[in-house]
């Protein structure tokens, strides 16, 4: 009993000079932490931006490797994806989920191993996560509802059309600014949403989704559409359709600075308006560090700033963030 109890002493105090030595191997060493992110897609302007500015935000940390994964906006792979990662072990998982409902009990898994999870842009259910950073799509909604009602006041439509392009169904953001703009548009009782297909966010979707929308009603004066990508894609079927472009407005959502982003289109006459929609990234690493290294708490939600562009500020936005002018 006696000799059993002193094995045991002993053992634990084996156990715990050689994690004491592991740990100062590992601070001599300098701890590395392997951060997943499962990033939705790579194919359009935004996200392409988006995986840029992850890129840059680890690179501020030494300590951090950043391995991004692409699930091909299939939700199915996604999962998958995420469930890789946590076989893998990563210190901290950051996603940007494709939908909400099927990526939910997934990310909780990962969360109830304790590993920190930071969810950025489209939000989950529940609430089975460490953080979730990203802008108030509600709010931008109405924010573009209100712009389309003050615009058909102005040009006196009566009534006022709108088509109204939506992102993917199940992704919040799409809800919410369909939701907002819906509240914002109630400024004007002349202004009427005719029609709502969908691009599922895609430029590709969007040309021909519009295309048919144009056919079954040709007197379409205000296009919102849930991002910029497919808003251009909506102008390129107005243009193919032969309709009026310079007496209708096309808005979108992203406000990219870059050549092909919203801030330089409105300069060049296509799209009207936009709302600047920022990823969270610098945030997103600046909070896996303190997360990962210090051990700190951090808030449940951070909601980022939305800039509205339109005609009358796009000049003086593009020079704010440096954009580039073609
Ligand atoms: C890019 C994107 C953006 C949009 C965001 C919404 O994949 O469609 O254009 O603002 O996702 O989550």
């Amino acid at each position: 009993m006696l000799r059993n109890r002193a094995f045991a002493l002993l053992s634990a105090a084996l156990t715990l000079s050689s994690l004491a030595l592991s740990h100062a191997q590992a601070q001599s060493a300098g701890k590395q932490y392997v951060i997943g992110f499962s990033q939705l897609a790579f194919d359009d302007p935004w996200r392409v931006a988006f995986n840029t500015q992850m890129q840059k935000a680890a690179a501020k940390y030494p300590d951090f490797k950043l391995v991004i994964v692409n699930a091909q906006r299939d939700s199915a792979k996604q999962v998958a994806d995420v469930e890789n990662l946590l076989q893998q072990k990563v210190d901290l998982l950051i996603i940007s989920p494709n939908e909400a409902a099927p990526l939910t009990a997934v990310v909780k898994r990962v969360y109830d191993a304790k590993i920190p999870v930071i969810v950025l842009d489209r939000a989950l259910l529940g609430n089975a996560y460490t953080l979730f950073i990203g802008a108030d799509n509600k709010l931008i909604g109405r924010k573009a509802g209100a712009y389309a009602a003050q615009w058909c006041k102005d040009k006196n439509l009566k009534p006022c059309n709108v088509l109204e392009m939506t992102g993917l169904s199940g992704s919040v953001p799409a809800q919410d600014r369909g939701s907002g703009f819906r509240e914002g548009l109630k400024a004007n009782k002349d202004a009427k949403i005719v029609a709502s297909p969908t691009s599922e966010w895609q430029k590709a979707l969007a040309v021909p989704a519009a295309a048919a929308a144009f056919q079954a009603n040709r007197s379409i004066n205000v296009v919102y559409a849930h991002n910029d990508d497919s808003a251009e894609g909506v102008y390129i079927a107005a243009r193919n359709a032969n309709l009026d472009l310079k007496n209708m407005l096309f808005m979108g959502i992203d406000g990219l600075p870059d050549k092909n982003g919203s801030m330089v289109s409105i300069l060049q006459g296509r799209l009207g308006a936009s709302f600047v929609y920022p990823n969270g990234a610098a945030e997103a690493m600046d909070w896996a560090h303190r997360i990962l290294t210090k051990g700190e708490k951090p808030p449940k939600k951070i909601t980022l700033g939305t800039v509205e562009i339109n005609t009358q500020n796009a000049k003086a936005v593009c020079a704010q963030y440096d954009c580039e002018i073609k």
